[in-house]
């Protein structure tokens, strides 16, 4: 039987993954943003799904074909004489207000927040999925958990809600759980740049959470063609950072370098044509031979004089740079050197020295 799935925050991850499993042949439920014209544009790029946009309290059909459920309406032109009426609904009524050409929903509960959940399709397009990705910018996943939570209310039972952050862990969906959704975490380490939707065979899933959820999160990484890895809650920050440590620190180091090649007299092309070549090949042998053995360079000799020298040229430069080289060749000495003791002690006088 086909599987279901709503994305709530379908920008570069929401759209790859939901594009991706629409292939697999999974149905695609709600495709949820912030604006109308984004959400049409995910569902372009998607191939499949319903628009809606979210403010945060009000869910807004944004396609004209969609169709109002419970409350008979479509979001058309001609409802424009709805403008202001509401319809009851249970545990309150449903507002119908316009935005434009826009139909807007906005349920008001009669009794306490949270108590009862809103009727409208809109709502049940979003939650009548096996699963819902929320997919939005990490510092918004709290927020969406809670506001999602707080007005579906039990209407979220049972099903599983995956976030798909790197550093964040499933307790972020807490408020959701605590309804009877079934939480996790689904993580692609992959860079999303939004112009492209990128292949995702063999990439790294990790994947975190209460079993269920992680079962399915290990289905969908397999079926997408990932290798999926099972990390443990309290170890999503150190897992994001090693990557952010091995992989982010490339664009401040490489740049660094281009930058002071630059201020000898070097074009960034030929800064850029100067370095480029040699990580490649020190690429080439960490993968073949690991970075211990493929590890050059004046440290690896125990060219401390050279060490002094670096330090002291650096002098010239913003802070930064020399306290970066400094971290950098003592992290050199703690991991890669036969005796690290002895090697740091030598750096640490080098870099005093210079
Ligand atoms: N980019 C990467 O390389 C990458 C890799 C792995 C994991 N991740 C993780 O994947 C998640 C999404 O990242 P992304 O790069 O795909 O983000 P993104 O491209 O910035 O897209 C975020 C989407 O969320 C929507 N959104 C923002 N706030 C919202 C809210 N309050 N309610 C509903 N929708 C909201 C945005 O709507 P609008 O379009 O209307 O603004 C947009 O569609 C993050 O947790 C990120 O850490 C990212």
């Amino acid at each position: 039987m086909k599987r279901t799935l709503s994305i709530v925050g379908a920008g570069r991850v929401g759209r790859t993954l939901g594009k991706h499993l629409r292939e697999r042949d999974w149905r695609i439920g709600a495709v949820v943003t912030r604006s109308p014209a984004t959400a049409r544009a995910a569902v372009r790029a998607i191939g499949a799904g319903t628009p809606l946009a979210w403010n945060g309290r009000v869910l807004i059909a944004t396609d004209r074909a969609h169709k109002g459920g419970s409350v008979g309406i479509h979001p058309h032109e001609n409802n424009r004489g709805l403008k202001g009426a509401s319809a009851p609904v249970a545990g309150g009524r449903l507002q119908m207000t316009f935005r434009g050409s826009e139909l807007q929903l906005r349920h008001r509960v009669a009794s306490k927040a949270g108590a009862s959940a809103p009727e409208d399709s809109v709502f049940s397009r979003l939650f009548a999925a096996d699963v819902i990705l929320l997919t939005t910018p990490d510092d918004a996943v709290a927020d969406v958990a809670k506001s999602l939570a707080s007005l579906v209310g039990a209407k979220c039972k049972g099903k599983i809600i995956l976030h798909t952050s790197a550093t964040l862990d499933r307790t972020v969906l807490a408020p959701l759980a605590r309804c009877g959704a079934v939480t996790g975490s689904l993580h692609p380490m992959q860079a999303f740049g939004g112009k492209v939707i990128p292949n995702l065979n063999g990439v790294i899933f990790a994947v975190e959470g209460e079993p269920k959820a992680r079962r399915m999160a290990q289905s969908i990484g397999e079926s997408l063609g990932g290798i999926t890895v099972a990390i443990a809650t309290r170890d999503k920050p150190i897992y994001h950072a090693a990557a952010v440590l091995a992989a982010g620190s490339a664009y401040p180091t490489i740049e660094a370098g281009v930058h002071l090649l630059m201020r000898i007299g070097f074009s960034r092309a030929r800064a850029m044509q100067t370095l480029v070549p040699l990580l490649r090949q020190i690429f080439d042998n960490i993968e073949r031979i690991g970075p211990r053995a493929a590890w050059t360079g004046p440290l690896s000799r125990g060219d401390y004089a050279i060490v002094s020298k670096h330090a002291r040229a650096l002098k010239k430069y913003p802070r930064e740079f020399r306290q970066s080289y400094a971290a950098l060749s003592l992290l050199a000495g703690r991991l890669l050197a036969k005796n690290p003791a002895a090697a740091l002690k030598k750096i640490k006088r080098a870099l005093a020295d210079g």
